[in-house]
């Protein structure tokens, strides 16, 4: 029979009848499909509230980071992360920064921007200047959206209006500057952008098409520093390796790819423990660190001037305590349990620090002995477990390969029988 991709009503099945049908056109076996619905924490019925055409669930390894000290405050940090040595990197970091009296942080007010785009409009800067004047009525008409929010003391606070050349033809953005306080803040914003457009049409004679939050959240930053003493980071040379390699990021964008990926590494591993939104947080990072023409680092290591380290990080930060699944996933409410925040403020403010801390594991590493050493262990183990190591086993594979510097599948299937043939 010809397989096909095409399935009409596909929604409307109950996720056991549709892993029926993709077990037969992905030839997946009973134990596969038993697999995929081990539901775990996650209820299937929850699951398939969640999102569209649910035939399972993905788990992935909860950590704790410790040692976090954040403006006086201890923290413990869920991460929700596949990869080996983040959690691990993260601790380590955030203990040689308590050292120096831990992490100092900030942030802007929680102001997200919704934009609205409007073409054939006839004299653009005439239509601008309209939109500014009716910046009350936009902005009563933006509010009238959103009463909670606004009695929370947030809501659509200023508005502005640019100008700009597209391939087709100049545009006029309208900007809205909305206060989302605990909320992430997307269906608030996209809400009052549709619901402000036909003014905006009508200010402008033009006609509006996109109605939507920006990624790019300019305005709610989030900032952390700390100063490491060089003893805690492992001495002098080190500290200049980590300013040597922070020097390379801000200058290359090959390098600062990777360098804010170290960053991102920590910060996206607590956005998922927690239910937030890391596509929106990985678009603003990234955006936010091209803003200037060059994509460069978000974040930047000094030597002070006692010989110690200073780092200091900076970026978008839209993240919320309510909505979506912060609130509906039962993982991601223990999560913001532990890590008992109480604004989406502060823990704007945690996100920089854990992603000032991954970065300067990373560095750390890197200056000091290469990253493979530490990776090596854990990839170990990882190994001896897919070569099928049985439990009581596992690190014997592991510390031998690392020994042997023989990290691969077929040593580790020799040395499990071997080490087998020792125990029976
Ligand atoms: C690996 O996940 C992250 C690093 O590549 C970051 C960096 O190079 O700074 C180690």
């Amino acid at each position: 029979m010809e397989r096909s991709s095409l399935i009409s009503g596909f929604y409307k099945l109950n996720p056991k009848e549709r892993l029926r049908l993709v077990k037969e056109f992905a030839n997946l076996s009973q134990e596969e499909c038993d697999l995929l619905q081990n539901t775990g924490s996650l209820p299937m019925s929850l699951a398939d509230r969640m999102i569209e055409n649910v035939v399972g669930v993905f788990p992935i390894p909860v950590g704790i980071a410790v040692n976090f000290l954040i403006n006086g405050a201890d923290y413990l940090v869920p991460m929700a992360i596949e990869e080996p040595s983040v959690v691990a990197a993260a601790s380590y970091a955030a203990k040689m920064v308590r050292d120096g009296g831990g992490f100092h942080t900030s942030s802007t007010p929680p102001v997200m921007i919704g934009q609205i785009q409007t073409v054939s409009v006839k004299d653009p800067e005439a239509a601008r200047q309209r939109v500014l004047e009716a910046k009350e009525t936009i902005l009563r008409k933006a509010n009238e959206q959103d009463p909670v929010l606004v009695s929370a003391g947030g809501g659509a606070k200023n508005l502005d209006a640019k100008v700009i050349d597209t391939a087709a033809g100049p545009m006029l953005i309208t900007e809205l500057y909305v206060d989302c306080r605990d909320a992430m803040g997307a269906n608030a914003v996209n809400t009052m952008a549709e619901a402000i457009a036909s003014t905006v049409e009508n200010l402008t004679g033009g006609h509006v098409y996109l109605r939507i939050i920006s990624n790019l959240a300019t305005k709610r930053l989030a900032q952390a520093q700390c100063v490491v003493p060089k003893e805690s980071v492992g001495g002098e040379e080190v500290v200049d390796g980590i300013v040597y390699a922070s020097a390379f990021a801000e200058a290359d964008p090959y390098r600062a790819a990777t360098h804010n990926k170290g960053a991102m590494n920590g910060i996206i591993a607590v956005i998922l423990a927690t239910g937030n939104d890391h596509r929106a947080i990985e678009a603003g990072a990234h955006a936010y660190a091209a803003l200037k023409g060059q994509y460069t680092s978000l974040s930047k290591w000094e030597k002070t001037e006692k010989g110690d380290l200073r780092g200091s990080i900076e970026l978008p930060m839209a993240v919320g305590l309510i909505g979506g699944a912060v609130r509906t996933h039962p993982i991601a409410k223990v999560a913001m349990k532990i890590l008992g925040v109480r604004t989406a403020n502060e823990f704007a403010e945690v996100l920089a620090a854990v992603g000032l801390a991954q970065n300067l594991a990373a560095l750390r590493a890197l200056a000091h002995e290469g990253i493979q050493r530490g990776h090596m262990s854990l990839h170990a183990r990882n190994i001896a477990a897919a070569a099928g190591a049985p439990e009581d086993i596992v690190n014997l594979v592991a510390e031998r390969m690392v020994k042997e510097r023989k990290i691969r599948m077929d040593r580790a299937i020799e040395l499990i029988k071997e080490l087998s043939a020792d125990e029976s």
